[in-house]
């Protein structure tokens, strides 16, 4: 049996979002393994083992060059390769002065990072978002950093019969809706889908606030899961009665990226990214906070880090799965065929 708690390594990830690398050296935990995130004087993105090879402090107590980073230490300088290239007082550099260099792209708000063999980075591979980019929608990402297993994070989204209790003062419908959700899940050749949907249920609070749509909605969850940490979610809601009639437009709509990014078994930085398609409804200049967004996921980052407690050195097995469990027991069976073809990649030295 596959631990689902181990990493994948052949993967993309999402290391950081551009503004947390704008200006300063990023020191993050990837893996397990310390990492400094950076962008070169000259502007470049690179990500070095956060260790120097002189004496071993972190680089990232250092700063940017023009090509490259300086160890706050000594001073001896690297390039985005990880090759030295400076040695202060002295014109030869040890062939061994070189730390590890990870391969880094940038896409969209992102700088992602290759955990795998560098020969076998491909940037086609990264995930492309929001699923539906050429409408336009005005974007928010934010990160948070959850003391919790990046396979909970990806649990929480699967079982969505939890916004009725743990968000039923912010996005939740009655747990009556819930409970008759239908739910319509398949497998994917990157993962498994689900489409959630609830007809004629009650409209959350914050969402009579803000839309003209009533109390009675129908509202969809079309959740894509793409293995190993990544979820692209498309919902909304419109009146009572329209979704079977093909409207999506004029309520709630979003389409969201999940990215979660293991740190250690036992955390993670859990980066979303929401496109909002009803801000065409409302004026351009309206100040947007986008708070909330935060808030609900706070609400699930604090959940998951008292299960993340209370599970420590517990026996999983014992716990009980129930109908709502559905997608979130395919997910794991998608995530487990991905680690074990990982492994199995890693074994053969591809
Ligand atoms: S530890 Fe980095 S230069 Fe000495
Ligand atoms: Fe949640």
């Amino acid at each position: 049996m596959t631990d689902a708690t181990a990493f994948v390594r052949s993967s993309w990830y999402v290391a950081a979002s551009l503004d947390e690398v704008s200006g300063k050296l990023l020191a993050r935990t990837i893996l397990n393994e310390p990492i400094v995130i950076f962008r070169t004087l000259n502007g470049e993105v690179g990500a070095l083992e956060d260790r120097c090879c002189h004496r071993g402090a972190p680089l990232s107590l250092g700063e940017a060059v023009a090509d490259g980073i300086r160890c706050g230490y000594h001073g001896l300088e690297f390039g985005t390769s990880g090759i030295c290239s400076f040695v202060p007082g002295q014109p030869n550099i040890p062939s061994r002065a070189r730390v590890r260099s990870y391969p880094v792209a940038v896409k969209g708000d992102y700088v992602w990072i290759w955990m795998g063999d560098p020969a076998t980075a491909d940037t086609c591979s990264i995930i492309d978002y929001p699923v539906d980019d050429k409408v336009n929608w005005p974007r928010i990402h934010d990160v948070l950093h959850l003391k919790a297993s990046y396979v909970m994070v990806l649990e929480n989204l699967m079982d969505l019969s939890h916004l009725s209790y743990l968000h039923k003062n912010s996005i939740g419908s009655s747990s009556e809706d819930s409970a008759n959700a239908n739910m319509d899940v398949s497998r994917t050749p990157d993962g498994m889908r689900f489409l959630r949907i609830m007809r004629d249920a009650d409209a959350p609070a914050t969402w009579q606030k803000r839309y003209k749509i009533g109390a009675k909605v129908d509202r969809w969850s079309d959740f894509e899961y793409v293995a190993p940490c990544f979820i692209k979610q498309y919902s909304g809601g419109v009146r009572a009665g329209e979704y079977d009639q093909g409207v999506r437009e004029g309520g709630h709509q979003v389409r969201t990226l999940h990215a979660i990014t293991p740190e250690t078994e036992t955390s993670c930085f859990y980066f979303f990214n929401k496109a909002d398609g009803y801000a065409k409804y409302e004026p351009a200049d309206l100040v947007r906070t986008w708070a909330s967004t935060t808030d609900v996921f706070k609400e699930d980052a604090f959940m998951l880090e008292q299960q993340q407690l209370r599970l420590k050195g517990y026996d999983t097995s014992k716990l009980v799965n129930i109908k709502s469990d559905v997608a979130r027991v395919q997910m794991i069976r998608a995530l487990q065929e991905r680690i074990r073809r990982d492994q199995e990649q890693l074994a053969s030295g591809q």
